[in-house]
């Protein structure tokens, strides 16, 4: 460790006393903490140009005053319990900002806008959370993933000390580009994918690609919230459009729009489909607007019942579509990389964008995930997934149907959660979610689920709708979460 000292032999102050106060100030002001290891006296003596007795004798001074201590054979720490006394240094006289400039710095702040929460937000209180978009971290291919890790650094650490091409490893990207093309009928080489972290990132490259305060994009009602947020960050001005069982209400698109925000695959929250000809007037409406689609196809690996639909991206005859897809479902939002599948005049800008925003992905993750997708492992990992979660999805909509009177289920062909929809009599979507937090148990309406509903009243339908994410759960724990729930509702 390198303190950040100053000697100044000008000082007219001996060199020990400078070196034994400023560490003392360190220690004090907590910039040192409790515990933390002293550089060794040597080392010291070099970086201050100053002999190593007088860094010695600055040592014993500080150790006499109880804030250092010497451990033997380990070298010497701060103190664990400090005693602030003694001729502790005063601190540099600060310039007081005037009351005018306090409120010059403090409307600065640039972006005001919401967050949103990925993260469940009641973490290990809740045996049976139905947070929405987790994956069983059980069903992690750890062992396979070590093996990979280990392989990887075996090859030495040149990749782990220098920086990586901004637009992702070379072999990650033909990796992902055969994917796409044998699962999602998408058409594209390595040099249209851009490795990101995440669906999120990829979101905020396009909103500083393509948005400027006051343009209109369309998102769906209800939307994903971390999408819709940092479109509105950038100064968007959101056009929702209404979904239903069919996904995005075409017809209903604004031609004055750059941009449309949609989840075809599995809408964000509520789990339709996009339907064939929606997805055709959606593309002939990009084409007369001369607009983007971003095609969000966050939990697509998941399809149940019969062939999925083709992704968007695939219809794409012109260039409108950005695809973003993501390894936080299929393996864990852990790993943090997703990607996008650009348009060929967004290459090249995306390509800077990402080197300006953080330089590139970490390399060790992604030679992993390549060797993963291009050995077979993913593909296998993929298919055990998809039996579990579709045999976790009918055990919780057989569950619900049976035990739990007026409840329906929908949104369920896809993906990793399903929505229920509840009786018209009886508590709504937040009282139950209320109750079912006494039991133990995680459900979530619409707005605690992560998404946004517009020019929803007390009365309207979504009010009655609970998300629920079924991934995270065994068909046990789905059994005793639904005996708790209905413990819950019977109790109301
Ligand atoms: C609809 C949707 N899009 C994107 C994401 C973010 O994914 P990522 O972890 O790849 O950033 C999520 C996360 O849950 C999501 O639900």
């Amino acid at each position: 460790m390198q303190l950040p000292l100053r000697i100044d032999p000008a000082a007219g102050m001996g060199l020990q006393a400078q070196v034994t106060d400023q560490i003392r100030q360190l220690i004090l002001d907590g910039r040192l903490t409790p515990g933390a290891r002293m550089p060794a006296t040597r080392q010291l003596a070099l970086d201050l140009g100053v002999s190593r007795n007088t860094v010695m004798g600055a040592f014993e001074r500080l150790a006499a005053e109880g804030l250092i201590e010497a451990r033997e054979p380990t070298g010497t720490f701060v103190a664990g319990r400090i005693v602030a006394e003694g001729p502790a240094l005063l601190p540099l006289p600060e310039a007081t900002p005037s009351v005018a400039a306090e409120r010059r710095r403090r409307r600065r702040l640039k972006l005001r806008v919401e967050g949103h929460q990925v993260v469940a937000p009641h973490g290990p209180a809740l045996p049976f959370d139905f947070w929405i978009g987790r994956p069983d971290a059980r069903l992690f291919p750890m062992r396979h993933w070590q093996a990979l890790l280990m392989r990887k650094l075996r090859g030495g650490a040149r990749h782990l000390c220098d920086y990586g091409d901004p637009q992702g490893e070379l072999a990650l990207r033909q990796a992902i580009a055969a994917h796409v093309g044998a699962t999602r009928g998408i058409a594209a080489a390595a040099q249209d994918i851009l490795v990101t972290n995440g669906i999120q990132e990829g979101l905020n490259l396009l909103a500083w690609l393509l948005i400027a305060p006051g343009i209109e994009v369309v998102v769906e009602n209800p939307c994903y919230r971390g999408a819709a947020q940092v479109f509105r960050g950038h100064g968007a001005r959101l056009r929702p459009v209404a979904v239903d069982h069919d996904g995005l209400g075409c017809a209903a698109l604004p031609t004055s729009a750059a941009l449309a925000y949609v989840t075809p695959s599995h809408q964000y929250p509520l789990g339709a489909t996009l339907s064939i000809e929606r997805r055709q007037a959606l593309l002939g409406w990009a084409a007369q607007a001369g607009a983007y689609v971003v095609e969000d196809d966050y939990d697509c690996d998941f399809f149940y019942d019969g062939t999925p639909l083709p992704a968007l991206k695939s219809l794409d005859r012109h260039g409108h579509v950005i695809y973003l897809g993501t390894f936080s479902k299929s393996l864990g939002a852990g790993l943090r990389i997703g990607y996008m599948v650009l348009p060929t005049e967004l290459r090249e800008p995306a390509r800077r964008a990402k080197a300006l925003l953080n330089n590139c992905q970490p390399w060790l993750e992604q030679a992993a995930l390549a060797a993963f997708i291009t050995e077979g492992g993913y593909a296998e990992h993929l298919r055990r997934l998809r039996q579990s979660y579709a045999a976790r999805r009918d055990h919780l909509c057989a569950g619900i149907s049976h035990g739990l009177p007026g409840w329906h289920c929908g949104g369920g062909g896809s993906g990793m959660h399903l929505v229920a929809h509840l009786p018209p009599q009886g508590p709504d979507a937040e009282a139950v979610e209320k109750l079912a937090r006494t039991q133990g148990v995680g459900v979530y309406s619409i707005a605690r689920g992560n998404a946004l509903l517009w020019n929803a009243g007390p009365d309207h339908p979504l009010r009655r709708v609970l998300l629920l994410g079924y991934a995270a759960l065994s068909q046990t724990e789905i059994s005793e979460a639904l005996l708790r729930l209905r413990q819950a509702i019977g109790a109301h």
